[in-house]
């Protein structure tokens, strides 16, 4: 078993542990996406359980499944509450690599891109991809992902999880997602700061150091 960590932290009121976590750059496992069918996700919480919500059957028979020995164990993604925690976490294998976040999200693209994602009932992730295109030489493509790769940075921000592939990253370091409306369309915009110029169709960029605004329309 790997070794568990000491942590403490505060919920506010309602508020999701795992969704905590991860804002405070925890790397917590969560590899179905806090849908309840991993333990990736487990926790033991050894202080504040009165604050917190009672654990459902579905969630008790996963633990118990799962082999969970400890009677605090909770899978994180099924927690919420409020008040002070000291849990315990096993911080070792965890793919979530959320220190300081590559790309941020507004609250209008990370409310666009929930509604996308829940037309995809498998996906477990929204996935940023930066392709050769166009006449500018790159492209940014956008869709849901079902599987997460053992290259992909996984990081989650406004409760909505977002990998990038190796590959992408370095195109996509500092971008900030935001939803732009013109009409009933509602378009991505990619506000990046590697993106130096951008082709004459708006769907392709060049790359260097400084910065540039563009928009992408999802397609
Ligand atoms: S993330 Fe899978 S059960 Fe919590």
């Amino acid at each position: 078993m790997n070794p568990m960590e000491k942590l403490t932290l505060s919920l506010e009121r309602g508020e999701i542990l795992l969704d905590r976590l991860l804002q405070d750059g925890i790397g917590i496992a969560h590899d179905c996406g806090g849908k309840l069918a991993c333990t990736s996700c487990q926790v033991v919480i050894r202080e504040g359980m009165e604050g917190l919500n009672a654990a459902s059957e579905d969630e008790l028979d996963l633990l118990d499944r799962s082999g969970a020995a400890d009677s605090d164990a909770r899978l994180a993604c099924q927690v919420s509450g409020i008040g002070e925690l000291l849990i315990e976490i096993s911080r070792e294998d965890a793919p979530v690599h959320s220190s300081m976040l590559p790309v941020t999200v507004s609250e209008h693209a990370a409310e666009y891109l929930a509604d996308q994602l829940a037309k995809h009932p498998s996906a477990v992730a929204v996935r940023l991809i930066v392709e050769p295109a166009g006449c500018s030489g790159h492209g940014y493509r956008i869709e849901p992902s079902d599987v997460i790769r053992d290259e992909d940075s996984v990081f989650e921000t406004r409760r909505l999880r977002i990998v990038i592939d190796a590959a992408s990253m370095p195109y996509l370091q500092g971008t900030r997602l935001d939803v732009s409306h013109q009409g009933l369309v509602r378009r991505v915009i990619f506000d990046n700061p590697n993106a130096r110029q951008t082709c004459g169709c708006g769907e392709s960029f060049g790359v260097l150091t400084s910065s540039d605004r563009r928009t992408w329309a999802e397609s």
